[in-house]
């Protein structure tokens, strides 16, 4: 008998996790698998990804690895086509990744510019590119881009990371009137998230103005009608609503996951 949730399962649906070692890209892997989806786990650290398969094939579920740095795109093509011969049709794509390093955008070299847009911006594109004519076969398709609240008000000393996240919206945007209909294209724009990477940008904040982590931290809650920052499972929520049959109207589109701090509209 159907339920009113069957709208967000995802049976039958191969969705490919980018960045799914930690933090938001695990979450969403975890997610995904635990409402139906077979899971294909992409980043660096091959040991933290094979440990998630196990755990999730323990779990009943489908998982795979796949050892890739965005950073190459070369052999990031290789590996893509490598699993594209085993699963021609994968309907889902999270593209997500390690954010830029922080600093003011006046200091950046043009070089860092030029790996966060390759790992970011390039590698969404030859991924949409390769997986996008089994989506269009399927007649679904779910492009799911992990960006920042900064689309909509850049964040200060995170230049690369700003201009950066411009880049992709622009893109996403430009796509979602040039994707075939079924095969949508939206982002989710993070706030303040506990994983690893909000760890870093604290430590070097703290650093950079001499305060304390627990001071720098207070300072972001301050910040949050909410009160607290995002567990990474909040973040797959919106992920993973955006990855099934009932966000099928919902095309081209920006969805803060952040307990209220943006001002704009
Ligand atoms: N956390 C926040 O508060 C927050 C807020 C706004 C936006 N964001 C953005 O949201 C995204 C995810 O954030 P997060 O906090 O989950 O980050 P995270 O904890 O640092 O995780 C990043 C993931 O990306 C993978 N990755 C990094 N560089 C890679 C590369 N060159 N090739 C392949 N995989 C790579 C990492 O795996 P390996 O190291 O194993 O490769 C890891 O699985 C980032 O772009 C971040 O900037 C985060």
């Amino acid at each position: 008998m159907n339920n009113a949730y069957d709208h967000l399962r995802l049976d039958g649906k191969h969705a490919l996790v980018c960045g799914a070692s930690k933090g938001i890209g695990r979450a969403t892997a975890i997610l995904l698998a635990s409402r139906g989806a077979e899971v294909s786990l992409l980043a660096r650290s091959v040991d933290s990804l094979e440990e998630l398969a196990a755990d999730l094939s323990a779990a009943g579920g489908t998982a795979r690895v796949i050892s890739a740095d965005l950073d190459d795109r070369q052999a990031l093509g290789e590996v893509i086509d490598d699993l594209i011969a085993n699963a021609p049709t994968i309907q889902i794509l999270i593209n997500n990744s390690g954010g830029p390093p922080g600093g003011p955008l006046l200091a950046a070299e043009t070089s860092a510019m030029e790996i966060a847009l390759g790992r970011h911006l390039f590698c969404s594109h030859l991924l949409v590119q390769k997986l996008l004519p089994g989506m269009r076969e399927g007649g679904y398709g779910r492009i799911i881009n992990v960006l920042s609240t900064s689309v909509r008000e850049p964040i200060p000393n995170l230049g690369v990371s700003n201009l950066t996240r411009a880049s992709v919206a622009s893109w996403a945007k430009t796509l979602s009137s040039e994707l075939p209909p079924g095969v949508t294209i939206n982002n989710v724009l993070p706030g303040f998230t506990d994983t690893e990477r909000l760890g870093s940008l604290g430590a070097a904040t703290a650093d950079r103005l001499g305060k304390s982590v627990d001071d720098v931290r207070s300072g972001w809650i301050a910040q949050i009608p909410e009160g607290r920052l995002a567990q990474p499972e909040e973040t797959a929520e919106a992920i993973a609503f955006l990855a099934s049959p009932a966000a099928a109207y919902i095309r081209g589109h920006s969805i803060p996951v952040d307990g209220g701090r943006l001002k704009s509209i």
